[in-house]
């Protein structure tokens, strides 16, 4: 389909707030369960279908295009377009804003025009900002590196200052005062002073209000409060509460297997001594595989308030950002005095079962008081993913048995081979697929369906 650049950006709008609205549905209590499963599941074809079309006009109007080949019409289009886009804390989608400033600072570049190379450095830092989220462990700023060179670069303006428009000066000014954004501060301490000395107006709310929050929400003594507590960070965001209590059955079920199978195989899991005492402790385990299956994504509800569902493909500074949520995950369920289990699950359940691969990658590898679970978790956790039929549009469901396929490969390298299997004996495969349809649709209607009981 042809279409000029102006219809292409109206449809990209109009497309996402579509995506939007039926990928966020709640029902009526009086809707029968069938529908309900039924319409998510439409919803979720439809969001595949409008996904892949805006990628096509991304494709088109903004990632391939040529920067020295734009006319002055399609510069005003595409800053049109931006603006509409990018509103700070209320932005409609941050990350193609900051492409779109992106390329307009390359044709800035190429017509070597001063006044508009500085303020689309200043448009392309700050929409990088704004996709930012702030790391619990390095300090605030994830992309703060990149994030300085732009704010630098028209920092170096300065001198030319007189010679510029008033409109161009005052854009080099938020540049200069932004070069602050950039620097990322070593301790926790300095993290929250610098917040603190903010004006309330400005950029603290933006820039860190999810996990700022949540690293506000002190830890209570009594567990349920805190386990309640949880719970409601997670059921923040919809799809990753799905795929949390899918997970968090899923790697239970497996670990319940390994334990009747292979018990000798988790010796050491939480101090247990021998194959005798991990089969008396059995209860005991499986409970605490279901709960670091249940909160191993829960640092996603903090980076995911700013990378939400913008109908495309993640872009690389917005994946960046995502592979921070291990260790967020992990600060917040250390807070909450979940230190010894659920943390270093949330931690570790990206790295790979051989420590060669995943991420986060700088961290030592998985204590074995934990690893049993954590072998489980990533199994099950990539199951999950793969396997939903019901309501993901990133990826259509692949079968089982492709699955299966791919953990094999990935035996020993990945995967924990004790994991994989587990999967040899047909009947359990068998089953634990039918389970998992049912246990999906259950869940669906748990977390969707105003109506449907709380397990
Ligand atoms: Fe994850
Ligand atoms: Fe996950």
């Amino acid at each position: 389909m042809e279409c000029t650049q102006a219809e292409a950006f109206e449809q990209y709008i109009r497309d996402l707030r579509v995506v939007r609205s039926i990928s966020r549905p709640s029902f009526p209590e009086g809707k029968a369960p069938v529908a309900v499963l039924e319409e998510i599941q439409t919803n979720a074809l439809r969001c595949n279908a409008l996904m892949r079309q805006n990628e096509a006009l991304l494709a088109q109007f903004v990632y391939d295009r040529d920067p020295a080949s734009l006319t002055e019409e399609d510069i005003q289009g595409l800053s049109a377009f931006a603006g509409r886009l990018f509103n700070y804390a209320n932005s409609e989608d941050m990350g193609v804003a900051f492409k779109v400033h992106q390329l307009l600072l390359a044709a800035a570049r190429s017509r070597e025009d001063v006044p508009m190379i500085v303020r689309e450095l200043y448009y392309t830092g700050i929409t990088l900002h704004y996709m930012n989220v702030r790391d619990e462990a390095t300090g605030i700023n994830l992309l703060g590196d990149a994030i300085e060179v732009y704010f630098t670069e028209a920092v170096e303006y300065m001198s030319r200052y007189e010679q510029l428009d008033k409109n161009t000066r005052q854009y080099l000014i938020r540049c200069v005062g932004n070069t602050r954004l950039g620097m990322s501060r070593g301790t926790h301490e300095e993290s929250r002073q610098y917040l603190e000395q903010m004006p309330a107006s400005q950029y603290p709310r933006v820039v860190s209000s999810a996990a700022w929050e949540l690293s506000k929400i002190s830890s209570s003594s009594d567990e349920t409060a805190n386990r309640r507590m949880l719970g409601s960070i997670l059921a923040g965001h919809k799809p990753t509460y799905v795929h949390s209590l899918m997970v968090a059955e899923l790697t239970r079920a497996l670990l319940q297997r390994q334990i009747e199978t292979r018990p000798e195989t988790l010796v050491g899991l939480l101090g247990c001594r021998s194959a005798a005492e991990v089969q008396t402790r059995r209860e005991e385990l499986c409970q605490t595989a279901y709960e670091c299956g249940l909160y191993h994504d829960l640092g996603k509800c903090a980076v995911l308030m700013y990378i939400d569902n913008n109908a495309r493909r993640l872009l690389d500074e917005e994946f960046f950002c995502i592979q921070s949520h291990p260790r967020t995950g992990a600060a917040i369920l250390n807070r909450m005095g979940c230190g010894r289990t659920l943390a270093p699950a949330a931690l570790y359940h990206h790295c790979y079962y051989n420590g060669k691969g995943g991420y986060p990658n700088d961290v030592p590898s998985c204590p074995p008081e934990i690893k049993g679970i954590v072998d489980a978790l990533s199994v099950a956790d990539s199951l999950d993913a793969a396997t939903d039929n019901i309501g993901r549009c990133y990826n259509l469901a692949k079968p089982f048995r492709t699955l299966l396929e791919e953990l094999r490969a990935q035996s020993g390298t990945r995967y924990a081979p004790n994991v994989v299997a587990l999967f040899e004996d047909e009947r359990f495969c068998q089953q634990l697929a039918e389970n998992t349809d049912a246990e999906r649709k259950r869940v669906y209607l748990q977390v969707y369906h105003a109506g449907s009981e709380e397990k």
